[in-house]
């Protein structure tokens, strides 16, 4: 979360900012409103009436951006009312209360053994899941158990004051160098070349050595909705394996392809049919179709999640292992997480997605053929592309292209690649369910409107340094 200060400086001088209230939001007597003025920055002295309370904030949550049109995020934006209506009702339940609320406990473990037999299991019934708060958390338990692997076969090398380290692409989730700075663990990311904007077999076993506790591998890159080469990755490790006999295992952080691929790429050999991958993690509030947060980690095995990182909950009247960075967590997307696999299925997942993804397709196609945008990806992967500018476009860059279409509520976020493309700057779009066609559509027509503006400036009026940056 943001980390935030205390009272703010006041404009008026007078002791602090205050909320106004429209006469019309007193509950019986309009007066009411008129009196009442609370601090924003302080608790006020005393209680307001319900009504008053709820209109202020919601009036204030009105300058947020409208979430069906951000086209930045990749949670979900939209669930249908017979699941906001089972979320409203499983709000009060605490995660972590496994005694209290057996069946939200039950429905979790469902959804662990679905997915572990979406993701080809070779014995579901040997691999540990759990649900967290999204996959930042899933990562964290994944990163930790592949440090303590590698900590219980180098103890003696650990002791002695070797460095543990992690092999990924320097596409990565921020989440990854987050796993890295808390956990000191020395991350070893590979960096984009010319039109490699991923991680690489090559590349990654090239940064392997006897201290990589894992390689991540991702499906797919939050820069461009590329998937990574899982197979080649886990054939180069067992090539270096056969070579070196250092075994390095590989987390895949599927956050959002982890629930792609399975329905619309099933020839992919990305999951734990790759004996190599020892963990994958997944955001249920991503792809998974369930407002946030929830994500999913899962263990091919009990070797691959030490024991000891393992606590136990009381469970009815036994004990229930866990493995989570909360305690208490909100059960209802657990909830809605397993209305959703049940109320789909797969074959409505795969409509789901692959709706999601003929949309990305066709949107990344019409940007295309308006002839001042090259593609950096067209959506045939992660239904996510990425595209810039033609190198001829001198009037404007995706930074002045992204501000305008905010003039219409489309929240196009621009970014400028990591090392060593630092000099490629490009929009992004996330396709996702209740990202319609008709929408599409919209924002094409927007888009083109705003073309003939654009090219008539001078030069590009935003620079990649403008507030508006865009966090992974
Ligand atoms: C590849 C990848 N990993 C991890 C994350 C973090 O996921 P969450 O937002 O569920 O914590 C994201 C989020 O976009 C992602 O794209």
């Amino acid at each position: 979360m943001a980390l935030h200060t205390g009272r703010q400086e006041s404009h008026d001088g007078k002791g602090g900012h205050r909320v106004s209230v429209n006469p019309f939001l007193g509950a019986a007597n309009p007066e009411v409103g008129m009196v009442t003025a609370p601090p924003k920055h302080r608790m006020p002295s005393g209680p307001m009436p319900a009504d008053t309370a709820y209109q202020i904030v919601r009036d204030e949550l009105m300058l947020d951006g409208n979430a069906r049109l951000n086209l930045a995020t990749f949670v979900t934006t939209w669930m249908e009312p017979q699941a906001n209506l089972l979320m409203a009702e499983s709000v009060d339940k605490n995660m972590i209360d496994k005694d209290e609320y057996p069946q939200t406990a039950e429905l979790e473990r469902r959804c662990v053994a679905m997915l572990a037999d979406l993701w080809n299991a070779p014995d579901p019934a040997g691999v540990v899941g759990c649900s967290t708060t999204g996959s930042s958390e899933a990562c964290m338990l994944a990163g930790m158990a592949l440090k303590r692997r590698w900590m219980r076969k180098n103890a003696e090398r650990y002791a002695a004051g070797a460095r543990p380290n992690l092999v990924m692409g320097v596409n990565v989730q921020v989440c990854w160098e987050k796993f890295c700075n808390f956990w000191e663990v020395e991350a070893r990311t590979v960096p984009m070349e010319g039109d490699r904007y991923h991680l690489d077999a090559a590349s990654a076993v090239a940064l392997c050595d006897e201290d990589t506790i894992g390689v991540v591998a991702i499906l797919g890159s939050t820069f461009d909705g590329s998937y990574e080469p899982v197979w080649d990755i886990c054939a180069a490790l067992d090539e270096y394996q056969a070579s070196t006999g250092h075994d390095i295992p590989v987390h895949v952080d599927g956050a959002s392809g982890a629930m792609v691929a399975p329905f619309l790429d099933p020839e992919l050999r990305w999951d734990f049919r790759q004996p190599r991958v020892a963990s994958i993690n997944t955001s249920g509030h991503k792809y998974g179709l369930v407002y946030p947060g929830v994500g999913w980690a899962l263990w091919r095995d009990r070797d691959a999640l030490p024991e000891e990182l393992v606590f136990k909950v009381n469970y009815l009247g036994g004990e229930m292992p866990t493995f989570a960075l909360n305690f208490s967590r909100p059960g209802a997307e657990v909830v809605a997480q397993y209305y959703t696999f049940l109320r789909l299925g797969r074959d409505g997942y795969r409509a789901v997605q692959q709706t999601s993804r003929d949309i990305a397709v066709s949107l990344a196609r019409r940007i295309e053929a308006m002839g001042v945008f090259r593609m950096i990806s067209r959506g045939e992967e992660l239904p996510v592309f990425a595209f810039t500018t033609e190198d001829d476009v001198t009037a404007f860059n995706v930074f002045d292209v992204s501000r305008r279409l905010r003039e219409r509520g489309w929240l196009v976020p621009a970014y400028t690649f990591p090392e060593n493309r630092t000099d490629l700057a490009v929009l992004r779009i996330v396709c996702r369910n209740g990202f319609s066609s008709d929408l599409a559509d919209l924002l094409v027509d927007d888009l083109a409107r705003l073309l003939p503006e654009l090219q008539a400036q001078s030069g590009p009026l935003h620079a990649s340094g403008d507030p508006s940056g865009f966090h992974h």
